[in-house]
C-alpha cells in the first residue's frame, strides 16, 4: 500500500475494491458519486483492464462519468440500459438497519434513482459512517429553485410535527450562489441532529411542493461494505441478515492509486 494515503483513504480503497468483486461480467452497473465512489470506479477499471471485464456503468453524476469514461468504462444513460444488476455507491450516514442519508456531494437525485433501479445496492463506506441513529448528518433535500424560499418555510414547519431534534434548514451554497445539481436544482440541508422515524421523514418531505426528492435511502441497501485503514472489510447483509470480515491485500504497483482526489 503506498504510504501517502491516508488511513480514510486507504479504508475507503479497500471498502471498495472488496465491493467490486462482487461485480461479474455482462452486468449493467450503477456507479455512485463521492470520494468512496471514485474508488471504486478506479478498482471497477482495473478489473476491465486487466481482466476484460465486460460491464456498462450508468453513472449517478457527470463527474462520475466523466472519470469512469476517462478510464475506459463502457457508460451508458439509465433509459439506455433500463434496469441493473448492481449499484456501488458511497453514503454519509449508515444507520443499523442499512438506511443511509446520502447526498453530501449533492448527486443524491440520480443516486436514488439508479439505486432502485438496480436488483441490488453495495454501500461502501469507512467505519466513520456507521451510526446508532441517523442525523448527526445534515440531511440534503432537492428542490426546484423556483419559490425555493417557500418550499423552505413549509419544510420548517411541517418539522415541527415530527420526531427530530432541531429545524434549522439553511440553503446550499458554492461561494456566494446556491449551489446548483445536475438537474438544476437547488440543495436544502436540513441539520436535525436525530431523526427519529427515518422513513415517515421521507415520506413527508417528497410530499411538500417544490421537492423533488431528499436524501434518506430507506430499505434500498442490500449490503454495506465497511473498510479500516488496516485493510480489514466488514461485509453485512441485510436480506439473509449475514455478517462476515475480510481483508483485502494491496498491489504497491497499482496504477490506480495516482491522483485520488479524482
Ligand atoms: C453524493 O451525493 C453522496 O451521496 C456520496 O455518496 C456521499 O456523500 C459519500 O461521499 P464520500 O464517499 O465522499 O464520503
Amino acid at each position: 500500500m503506498p504510504a501517502e494515503l491516508s488511513p480514510i483513504d486507504k479504508a475507503k480503497f479497500v471498502a471498495a475494491k472488496r465491493a467490486v468483486a462482487y461485480v461479474e461480467s455482462g452486468m449493467k452497473l450503477g456507479l455512485g458519486t463521492g470520494s468512496t465512489a471514485a474508488w471504486m470506479v478506479r478498482c471497477l477499471a482495473e478489473r476491465v483492464q486487466n481482466e476484460g471485464l465486460k460491464v456498462v456503468g450508468v453513472p449517478t453524476s457527470t463527474r462520475t462519468a466523466e472519470l469512469a469514461r476517462s478510464l475506459g468504462i463502457q457508460v451508458v444513460s439509465l433509459d439506455e440500459a433500463k434496469w441493473l444488476d448492481l449499484t456501488i455507491d458511497g453514503a454519509d450516514e449508515i444507520d443499523p438497519q442499512l438506511n443511509l442519508i446520502k447526498g453530501g456531494g449533492a448527486a443524491l437525485l440520480q443516486e436514488k434513482i439508479v439505486a432502485t433501479a438496480s436488483d441490488r445496492m453495495i454501500v461502501i463506506a469507512d467505519a466513520a459512517k456507521e451510526v446508532a441513529q441517523l442525523g448527526a448528518f445534515p440531511l440534503p433535500v432537492e428542490v426546484i429553485p423556483f419559490g425555493w424560499q417557500t418550499t423552505k418555510a413549509l419544510i420548517e414547519e411541517t418539522l415541527v410535527s415530527l420526531d427530530v431534534l432541531n429545524r434549522e434548514a439553511t440553503l446550499r451554497m458554492n461561494g456566494d450562489k446556491p449551489l446548483v445539481t445536475d438537474e438544476a436544482n437547488y440543495i436544502i440541508d436540513l441539520h436535525l441532529k436525530r431523526i427519529g422515524n427515518p422513513r415517515q421523514l421521507a415520506l413527508v418531505l417528497n410530499q411538500i411542493p417544490g421537492v423533488v426528492e431528499n436524501g434518506l435511502f430507506i430499505d434500498i441497501c442490500d449490503v454495506v461494505v465497511i473498510g479500516h485503514g488496516d485493510g480489514r472489510v466488514q461485509l453485512r447483509d441485510i436480506n439473509d441478515g449475514s455478517a462476515r470480515e475480510d481483508r483485502v491485500e494491496f498491489a504497491p504497483t497499482d496504477n490506480i492509486f495516482a491522483d485520488p482526489d479524482a
